[in-house]
């Protein structure tokens, strides 16, 4: 048929290869119109809002300047840790992480021992994104007074578990979630000294393993919330949030640092003093997408990027320009499949350090993921920094801040 239409058939007399030609022509615009409204009628799995940055993302220059110090490490267990998210320590020195096949892990120097599986242990743990509601994801976790780790399962449900004997208590279950909604999508998490955990749940709507739908859509459906294990009692704090990600508690516990990742956007979040119960924004239009957040030895805050704004292959940048366009994201949405987002982002590495007051101190660079990208947290710990990250198969760490 499209040979026909570009060259006329052989047998045929000029009028009629013309009438002919115009045949085609019609029948081409009519397949493209009845594929254009079929597209249209297809519905779109997001419902975005417009969203549009203050302006361009910020140049590369003073503390942002292009470097490549965040290349100078090791990559570790390859093969063995797929999306070491976030970590904590114990006095012994002993790092804990969990992965995307719903594992817990226990790393001393250079061994690995699994702790537990949080959700059910079925072969298709970390092979099948569907199969994650049922063997858990953990992400936000921290140790208790008592040696017992406080993780947020993204799908399950607040948890203690003993890291020696890997028992598992549920301390609070998604399905009941708060306020009578249940939490779609628990991700970051802090442990004050006297217990009480305060958590993040990203969205309401879209769970962890549908997190690019949720940054494209540019909802507000998050929350910040708190747990006291003494009562049972859980609280909202904040709610109508952008994907809220990654907290981190001032060293006094006065404000909590919180990150907001689908608009690029870091907040103060005061627990005392006269502004108690206030949230301001210390940074806003950032270089990138904000993921967990950790308080360093220096007292300033290490933000890990999950994804930059500039230089991008192709999604970055071009969620910037779409961003005011809720048709064009809709569209997007229904002709490429949600797998396919990974690979259309830039494989470059990208850590901050922010003062208290949101001011970018310092930043570290690989431009090219030679050791590392799409980093979800930055740890610091033994005089290395432990680099987090959602999916990728190896623990990358850092040897020093250079
Ligand atoms: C526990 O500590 C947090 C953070 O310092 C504070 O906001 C909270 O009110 C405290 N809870 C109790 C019961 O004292
Ligand atoms: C990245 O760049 C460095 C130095 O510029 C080079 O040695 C390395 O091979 C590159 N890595 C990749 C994965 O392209």
């Amino acid at each position: 048929m499209l040979f026909w239409w570009w060259h006329g058939h052989p047998d045929l007399s000029t009028q009629q290869v013309f009438y002919h030609n115009r045949m085609n022509l019609w029948s081409i615009l009519v397949a493209f119109l009845a594929l254009a409204v079929g597209i249209y009628f297809i519905p779109s799995p997001i419902d975005p809002e417009p969203f549009v940055f203050e302006g361009p993302p910020p140049a590369l220059e003073g503390p942002l300047a292009l470097n490549r110090r965040l290349q100078r490490g090791r990559r570790l267990f390859l093969g063995q840790l797929k999306g070491p998210e976030s970590f904590t320590a114990d006095q012994e020195g002993n790092v804990y992480t969990g992965t995307v096949d719903g594992k817990l892990w226990r790393i001393h120097r250079d061994t690995l021992a699994f702790i537990t599986q949080m959700g059910q242990n079925v072969p298709e743990c970390g092979t099948n994104v569907d199969y994650e509601p049922v063997c858990g994801r953990p992400h936000g976790l921290r140790l208790d007074q008592d040696g017992q780790l406080i993780v947020a399962d993204s799908y399950l449900g607040l948890f203690k578990v003993d890291p020696m004997s890997g028992e598992k208590t549920l301390l609070l279950s998604s399905k009941d979630g708060c306020d009578g909604i249940p939490f779609g999508f628990l991700n970051g998490l802090e442990l004050s000294r006297n217990g009480t955990v305060f958590f993040t749940d990203s969205s309401t709507k879209w769970g962890r393993r549908h997190v690019r739908y949720e940054v494209i859509e540019t909802n507000h459906l998050g929350r910040l919330l708190s747990y006291d294990p003494e009562t049972g009692h859980v609280q909202t704090l904040l709610h109508s949030l952008f994907m809220p990600n990654g907290i981190a508690l001032s060293p006094e516990e006065d404000f909590i640092i919180l990150a907001e990742t689908s608009i690029g956007r870091v907040s103060r979040y005061w627990l005392k003093g006269p502004e108690v119960g206030k949230k301001e924004t210390l940074i806003n239009n950032m270089p990138g997408y904000p993921d967990n957040i950790r308080l360093s030895d220096r007292g300033t805050f290490l933000v890990g990027l999950n994804t930059i704004r500039f230089h991008g292959r192709l999604l970055a940048p071009f969620l910037d320009l779409i961003g005011p366009f809720p048709a064009i994201k809709r569209l997007m949405t229904k002709l490429i499949p949600l797998s396919w987002y990974n690979l259309l982002l830039p494989m470059y590495g990208l850590i901050l350090e922010l003062s208290p007051e949101g001011e970018i101190l310092d930043s570290l660079h690989d431009p090219n993921g030679s050791l590392t990208w799409t980093i979800s947290d930055v740890f610091q710990h033994g005089g290395l920094y432990y680099l987090g990250n959602t999916d990728l198969p190896f623990l990358p760490v850092l040897e020093d801040w250079g």
